[in-house]
């Protein structure tokens, strides 16, 4: 079995964090979000894996990846150019499968229990599809499936439907064997006109193709949102496991489970509560407070701020007497204090498409 990762899309949700990369690259808990789906992979035993790019800076999904080895796997790149659909997407990694069946992981996606189950229940159940099904309480916002009355197979799958048939949510992790390639020339753009996963599930099924459910157990999270982000590192931080290969020093409190990188240094009068992560040649202090729930990257500073329940990315400075709450920092930003400044206001450089709360 094969995989295939999505790394392509526009990623609009996430302004400005998408005008200088994927969005599948945003860290959670300090790790790329597309990192947790090829271990995903790696772990259910695949290890031959396509990823497709876009055209929002893919050469920076190149750059991380490499050619796999680092994870022990081995990534082919396939380029999708515009986003036209996840469907258009799974074509584009044709010749990459050949006769092989396939799973497609949505980069942006992320499961708590990973994806092991469903390479067995497309053998068991000789499917030509599989796909993963969540409860949601909206299903009106989501593609939904309707199950036969034996709950063995999909009987349809329709996007958004006004008058919903179940509350069965189809997620981003799918299996497919090459029957999707059969049927996707007879595929048509939708309204939105992209090339949707539904439509293409709903023809395998139309078309005699057998499609099966796989019920998820724990949570998922689609990370095309920032509060959805910061949900999911929450949800990551919650089970993570301390360890420290920094330096706390005397007069430093660190409380609960804190995981803190090599160089980095929590100085005397600064307090770290987990569950939280810290990067690796961080300066934390003087004065810092680093409450639960919050992801700090490499080489950052924070000194006399407060700051829970949030995201900074690498490179980035705070040095300011504020409580940060559910706050994003891209990398290399920089949070300061005014105190001082004449003329007397807060002084802003702000990016296209950001938003404060001040
Ligand atoms: P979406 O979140 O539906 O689309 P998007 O990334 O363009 O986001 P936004 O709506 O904020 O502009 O995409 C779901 C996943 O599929 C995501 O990982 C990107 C990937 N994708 C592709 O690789 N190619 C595509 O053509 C599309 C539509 C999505």
């Amino acid at each position: 079995m094969k995989g295939l990762v999505l790394s392509g899309g526009y990623g609009t949700r996430l302004r400005p964090l998408t005008h200088t990369g994927p969005k599948q690259l945003i860290p959670i808990a300090n790790k790329p979000n597309i990192l947790y789906c090829i271990e995903d992979l790696r772990d259910a035993g695949i290890t031959d894996i396509g990823i497709i790019l876009g055209n929002v800076m893919p050469e920076k999904v190149q750059e991380f990846l490499g050619d796999g080895s680092k994870f022990g796997v081995r990534f082919t790149y396939i380029v999708q150019g515009e986003p036209k659909g996840i469907a258009h997407a799974v074509n584009c990694a044709k010749d990459f499968m050949g006769d092989d069946p396939f799973i497609v992981y949505l980069g942006d996606n992320l499961l708590k229990n990973g994806i092991g189950a469903i390479p067995k229940k497309m053998t068991d159940e000789k499917a030509d599809c599989v796909i993963s099904l969540m409860p949601v309480k909206e299903p009106q916002r989501y593609g939904i499936a309707e199950l036969s009355p034996d709950g063995k197979n999909v009987v349809r799958c329709v996007e958004k439907p006004k008058e919903p048939k179940s509350n069965l949510a189809v997620i981003g992790v799918y299996a497919f064997n090459s029957s999707f390639f059969k049927v996707y020339p007879k595929l048509k753009p939708s309204w939105r006109n992209e090339m949707e996963i539904t439509d293409a599930i709903s023809l395998l099924i139309d078309s005699g193709y057998k499609v099966a459910p796989h019920h998820v157990v724990g949570w998922w999270k689609d990370t095309g949102k920032p509060e959805d982000i910061l949900e999911a590192n929450h949800l990551i931080l919650d089970s993570i496991q301390p360890s420290n290969a920094g330096k706390v020093e005397e007069g430093a409190t660190v409380m609960g489970r804190v995981k803190i990188g090599a160089g980095t240094v929590i100085m005397a009068s600064s307090v770290v509560r987990g569950p939280a992560i810290i990067g690796e040649n961080c300066r934390i202090g003087p004065k810092a407070y680093i409450g639960p729930y919050t992801a700090v990257g490499d080489s950052c500073q924070i000194s006399h701020a407060e700051i829970d329940d949030s995201i900074i990315m690498d490179e980035s400075v705070v040095e300011v007497e504020h409580k940060l709450v559910r706050t994003m920092v891209g990398k290399g930003s920089k949070i300061l204090s005014s105190a001082g400044l004449i003329p007397k206001g807060e002084r802003l450089v702000v990016g296209e498409n950001t938003t404060l709360y001040l």
